[in-house]
């Protein structure tokens, strides 16, 4: 199959509406990564995207919406004053919800599940990409399932080339990092998955959060996890990715001597630093990462990817305190580092 990277102009749109009509997959720009769009409510069209990602059937996948007046079909009974609250406070946005499910939702969404994901995406190319379909739209990040999610239309050309007929290139994306997705069926609203949309803010909307414990920690053995991605080795390179936390000088030399000791060790070493911090690195090999979270969370998977093109066979990466953004930026560090964090 030949993939169509298109810019995104009305003629596109309009492309992209009829593949989707027609059960086929189109990329799209959102602002926290590109989507993997298929018609939510054709379980042979969801099926392609399990196929294209060569994602694990088990995980189940975010429904996206262009108005809030679609949020009703999908979803059994009203939202509850919490979900209300923060549909009114955060949507359009990087924030999903998780629902109970209507009939309307073909299990292949869900995973089987009794609930599903709703997400109301605010990036303009994605709201006329459902609206051009005339349908909600399934979607997960468009990457190869286990590597970087894309936040640009280059890292889905790297990953479902052949793959898929249409990629919409909406340039480079906001956030830089998957919605936060927000278990609304308790009274409490519960962070299954950290995101753009902060802890802080969900509490000054709700009075009250919780953050799922599984977010800074691998699962145990056997643990059944709230929300199923959780349990996949994620967003990973091809080196292994050691995260080095502490007092920043403390944390220069460490990398520095690790770094020394795998040249040494005929290895092809890459730090991924703070911007400001890179002097201290000398001529080593590095890839600068911004200088606060929000930057973080902006380079972090592009910088993933940089580090397998350049062939890197171990990484060595900064940390930022996991609150605010920061706290999305280390869940996802972490699990691309498999959990391996030395502290100095
Ligand atoms: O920002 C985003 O959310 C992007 C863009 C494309 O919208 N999408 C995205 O989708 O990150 P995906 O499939 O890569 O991640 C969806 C996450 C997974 O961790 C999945 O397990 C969880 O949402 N999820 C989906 N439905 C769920 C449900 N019913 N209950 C609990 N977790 C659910
Ligand atoms: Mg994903």
């Amino acid at each position: 199959m030949q993939t169509q990277l298109l810019p995104v102009t009305p003629s596109a749109l309009a492309l992209a509406g009829t593949l989707i009509r027609a059960g086929e997959l189109v990329a799209f720009p959102t602002e926290t990564v590109y989507g993997l769009g298929a018609d939510a409510l054709n379980a042979d069209a969801v099926k392609r995207i399990f196929e294209a990602k060569g994602r694990p059937g088990d995980n189940p996948l975010i429904v996206h919406i262009s108005a809030v007046e679609q949020l009703s079909p999908l979803i059994a009974g009203a939202p509850s004053p919490t979900a209300r609250r923060l549909m009114d406070a955060c949507w359009p946005g990087p924030m999903t919800l998780i629902f109970p499910k209507s009939e309307r939702i073909p299990a292949a969404v869900t995973a089987g599940l009794d609930t599903v994901a709703v997400r109301f995406p605010v990036h303009p190319a994605a709201q006329a990409l459902i609206d051009a379909a005339r349908r909600p739209v399934a979607a997960p990040s468009a990457n190869r399932s286990g590597r970087p999610s894309p936040t640009a239309a280059a890292h889905v050309m790297e990953d479902m080339a052949g793959r898929i007929p249409l990629i919409l290139d909406g340039g480079p994306c906001d956030v830089g990092l998957e919605s936060t997705v927000i278990d609304v069926t308790g009274e409490t609203p519960r962070i299954l998955r950290p995101g753009g949309v902060t802890p802080e803010r969900i509490a000054q909307i709700c009075g009250d959060v919780q953050v799922d414990d599984a977010v800074l920690r691998p699962l145990r053995e056997g643990e059944r996890p709230r929300s199923p991605g959780m349990k996949y080795r994620h967003y990973a390179p091809s080196g292994a990715l050691t995260i080095v936390q502490g007092e920043p000088g403390a944390v220069v030399a460490a990398i520095r001597r690790m770094y020394d000791d795998a040249l040494t060790d005929g290895r092809r070493p890459l730090i991924l630093a703070l911007t400001h911090r890179l002097p201290a690195y000398g001529d080593r090999r590095c890839l600068p990462l911004g200088d606060s979270a929000d930057e973080m969370a902006r380079a972090m998977f592009a910088a993933l990817r940089q580090a397998d093109a350049l062939d890197a066979d171990i990484l060595f990466s900064e940390a930022v305190p996991a609150e605010g953004v920061g706290l999305a930026v280390m869940n996802r560090l972490e699990r691309a580092a498999g959990f391996n964090i030395v502290s100095v």
